[in-house]
């Protein structure tokens, strides 16, 4: 019999499903992705397919397996990645769900939110769950399925239904229902348990509602989670690892060590910060979130989240044309007249940590009669530097320590190719930014978590030290130039904030 030698990571993400077969060295070896229908009944709200999640997952493990003429026999283990919070609700007899996904940007249970904030519920929230209370999360979208799905919570209190982030729904598939739990960073993301215990907490379930039989049970990210069905792939394969996307995006860059941060640009920005076994609560409007649970033991992080990165840059090709691919834009910028100060508040969908307005909409500052594609290209690309540089402020203030370390930033995501972006978001942060060799590090997070679990990888401290920097940016701009440039951005946006 072959030897079983690679792994499968799945990252099941909000715009695409895809699968990477990396060998036990962590090469990716092929790799398949899937893009599906988003689904926008009313305004504000977002919906997938369930069967879409399901169907475009199994697809791409399949021709990833196909393409690399792999067996099941050959995969010791399956990691599994998930965009968060999205939250299915699901029939445990039939495994069919009850209602289309509420995914994550979803905003339809907003009122319901700040009703409960109203009655000051937000600091309980706050000291469990390290959330702020915010339709974000899963707990207040499980509620909107139950009492708007009709019999469900009839049937929810008889036992009949299983809730789960995208990973559970998908470990259930894959284990033909056998299977109903999930891993401690996706469980973080719901508003509904306790990141200090490392357990659901009651008190919150009460409050919104939410009876206890739906939950999936918690487990370390590297576990035995169970088995494929074997006629999925050919024969059984287990599934080792799971994280949610951000975190194993933390693992992918070995992020092991309290300090060490890093930042994914894709269509948002999601940073996190290490801050070992201690759970940051934090002052300055971000999230405290557990980075990834191993041998029982919780590593925290603080989690800073914006709406809008590489967003921008599809606003400049899609909304605007002025840029035909995403990677002219860079080019584009750095022919901007430096004379000009130009700012893109890209308040698109509201502004996300640490502001958290959602009523802001975008504007632009600075605007002359000379103003053109390069100087939108540049506030655009600007406008992400400066965001990041907004996290990573509140990140000190909230942790000193983060200070101490001297930052080093690690990014990855489809933006961090463009070595303009990257020298300038260096000058901006006036801190280092280190760009890996390997880009994927979500897939590669999943993968090194059911490698670690298959004895195939080794500890964190080890596989750290394989991570490999591509390039280091450092921060070259003077630092009165810097100032003033951050003194323009900052007057910005207490312009474009709905409030002001
Ligand atoms: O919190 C939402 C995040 O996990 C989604 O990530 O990469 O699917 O947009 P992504």
């Amino acid at each position: 019999m072959a030897a079983r030698r690679m792994i499968l990571a799945i990252d099941q993400g909000t715009t695409s499903s895809r699968a990477i077969l990396f060998d036990d060295h962590l090469h990716p070896v092929s790799n398949a992705q899937q893009e599906f229908a988003q689904h926008f009944p009313a305004s504000g709200w977002v919906e997938h397919e369930p069967e879409d999640l399901w169907e475009s997952t199994l697809a791409v493990c399949r021709q990833a397996l196909a393409k690399a003429q792999v067996s099941a026999a050959e995969v010791a283990a399956i990691g599994i990645t998930n965009q968060r919070e999205t939250t299915l609700v699901w029939d445990r007899r039939t495994g069919e769900a009850i209602h289309r996904a509420i995914v994550w940007q979803d905003r339809r249970t907003s009122e319901r939110c700040a009703a409960l904030e109203a009655q000051g519920h937000g600091d309980l929230v706050a000291a469990r769950t390290g959330l702020r209370l915010d339709p974000y999360f899963s707990g207040s979208k499980i509620a909107w399925i139950l009492d708007n799905v009709p019999g469900a919570r009839e049937r929810a209190d008889r036992g009949e239904l299983a809730f789960g982030t995208v990973d559970s729904f998908l470990l259930w598939r894959l284990t033909g229902g056998r299977v109903h739990a999930t891993d401690a960073t996706n469980a973080s993301r719901t508003m509904l348990f306790d990141i200090h215990k490392g357990c659901w907490d009651a008190d919150l379930l009460t409050l919104l509602d939410i009876p206890a039989s739906l939950l999936p049970e918690v487990r370390d990210c590297a576990t035995l989670f169970g088995e494929s069905e074997p006629e999925l792939f050919g024969g059984a394969i287990p599934i080792r690892g799971i994280a949610g996307d951000q975190q194993a995006a933390t693992v992918g860059q070995a992020c092991f060590s309290p300090g060490m941060l890093k930042s994914t640009y894709g269509t948002g920005c999601f940073a996190l910060l290490n801050t070992g076994s201690k759970a940051v609560a934090s002052k300055n409007r971000l999230l405290t979130t557990i980075a990834y649970q191993l041998g029982g033991e919780r590593c925290y992080a603080l989690e800073g989240s914006i709406f809008i990165a590489g967003a921008a840059v599809q606003w400049l090709r899609d909304g605007l044309g002025i840029i035909e691919r995403a990677s002219q834009s860079g080019q584009l910028a750095a022919n901007a007249d430096p004379g000009q100060h130009v700012y893109l508040v890209p308040a698109f969908t509201g502004l996300g940590a640490p502001h958290w307005d959602a009523n802001a909409r975008g504007a632009m500052f600075g605007l002359t009669r000379n103003t053109g594609p390069r100087e939108f290209a540049r506030a655009a690309l600007d406008s992400v530097c400066f965001q990041t540089l907004d996290l990573l402020e509140a990140m000190r203030a909230d942790w000193p320590e983060a200070e101490g370390a001297g930052t080093v930033l690690r990014v990855d995501g489809g933006m961090v190719a463009s070595d303009w972006t990257m020298q300038r978001l260096a000058d901006i942060l006036a801190a280092s930014v280190d760009r890996p060799e390997v880009l994927e590090t979500t897939a590669l997070g999943a993968a090194y978590l059911a490698g670690l679990d298959a004895g195939l990888l080794p500890e964190p401290a080890q596989f750290g030290d394989r991570w490999r920097l591509e390039r280091r940016f450092s921060p070259e701009l003077a630092e009165t130039a810097r100032r003033s440039a951050v003194a323009g951005w900052r007057d910005a946006v207490r312009r474009t904030l709905s409030a002001s």
